[in-house]
């Protein structure tokens, strides 16, 4: 059984990567989605989304990373795709998920849903442009406006030979609405001889379980719950092994979140750093209110607050 932490732009960076997956229970992760037009895209683009790809891909812990990239068009998507092999990469995953307006206008993400022959015709574009030693795999929701193709599309990926299938069990009109409809992912699993993972709403061992009956996978994505309980990869793992397990205490979870605050300076810059890193926290709390009334509180705390010494301080606090 595997477990992955799914991409979420503007939310799992490279340390929300490390973070994550030092934890343990965490058999793979993907970048955020790196947007593919006509231009061929430099090597300070890929190891920008994936600093992974100068440690072989691998993230400190050595959890192995695939770098995704979204585009509409098969030629350029699989000559970036080639780019990033050439940069370190060593597995690319295909974004057809995405439900943003600014990305589907620009032909991109989840509205190549509505048509599975574009789909079929830039996985097989990046599948012959690329090494065989080199897995190449797709990330899909169930349709567009409805799902009345989501086995063509399924399809589309298997038959121009991606080697596996993400599924987030939910159209782009259901948005992140639960619940998710993982009965489409035991009839996607049941039509294509390729492993397909799982996704979509496991934010408990007990969901994870649910999802695991429904679908009959054996490879599952955490996105959201993950960063709602940051050990439930390891929960999850440890409830399938029949071990006793101590979910990680809100002490732990301050000290990790602090680590993240720190990590995650250098990356911005000094002139950005307490903007952007303070929202970061602050949208981490968002999801870690979920599960730990301490994150509602220590939100209160610094909602409004922007520089590093007060930040300094709450988690001092905090911890
Ligand atoms: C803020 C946010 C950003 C996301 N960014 C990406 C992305 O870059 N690529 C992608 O394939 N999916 C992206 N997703 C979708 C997630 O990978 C996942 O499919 C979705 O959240 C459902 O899983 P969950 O219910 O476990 O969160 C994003 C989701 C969220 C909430």
């Amino acid at each position: 059984m595997q477990l992955f932490l799914a991409p979420m732009e503007g939310v799992v960076d490279y340390q929300v990567r490390d973070l994550l997956s030092a934890l343990g229970g965490l058999d793979g992760c993907v970048t955020e989605f790196i947007r593919v037009t006509d231009s061929s895209l430099p090597r300070r683009v890929f190891l920008r989304y994936a600093p992974e790809i100068e440690q072989h891909c691998l993230t400190p812990s050595g959890t192995p990373v695939k770098v995704q990239l979204l585009g509409g068009q098969p030629e350029p998507v699989a000559r970036n795709a080639q780019r990033a092999v050439a940069a370190g990469a060593t597995a690319i995953d295909l974004n057809f998920g995405c439900p943003a307006k600014t990305v589907n206008k620009s032909d991109g993400g989840a509205c190549l849903l509505r048509e599975p022959e574009r789909v079929h015709a830039i996985v097989a574009a990046v599948r012959n442009a690329l090494p065989d030693a080199v897995p190449v795999s797709a990330k899909i929701r169930l349709g567009f406006d409805d799902a009345s193709r989501y086995l063509d599309n399924a399809l589309a990926v298997y038959e121009a030979g991606a080697n596996e299938l993400t599924v987030h069990a939910r159209t782009k009109r259901d948005g992140y609405r639960p619940p998710a409809y993982w009965d489409y992912i035991a009839r996607i699993r049941e039509a294509v001889a390729m492993p397909v993972i799982a996704n979509g709403e496991i934010w408990s061992p007990e969901d994870f379980e649910r999802c695991r009956a429904v679908t009959g996978c054996d490879r599952f994505m955490l996105g959201r719950g993950l960063l709602a309980r940051p050990d439930l990869a390891r929960a999850i793992k440890a409830q399938v092994a029949g071990e006793e397990y101590t979910p990680m205490p809100w002490r732990e979870v301050c000290q990790m979140l602090h680590r993240y605050y720190r990590m995650s300076q250098p990356h911005w810059g000094t002139k950005n750093a307490s903007k952007y890193c303070g929202n970061r926290i602050k949208q981490w709390l968002m999801y870690l209110q979920r599960q730990y009334p301490e994150a509602a509180t220590f939100f209160e705390q610094i909602k409004r607050e922007r520089e590093p010494a007060r930040f300094e301080a709450a988690f001092r606090q905090a911890a």
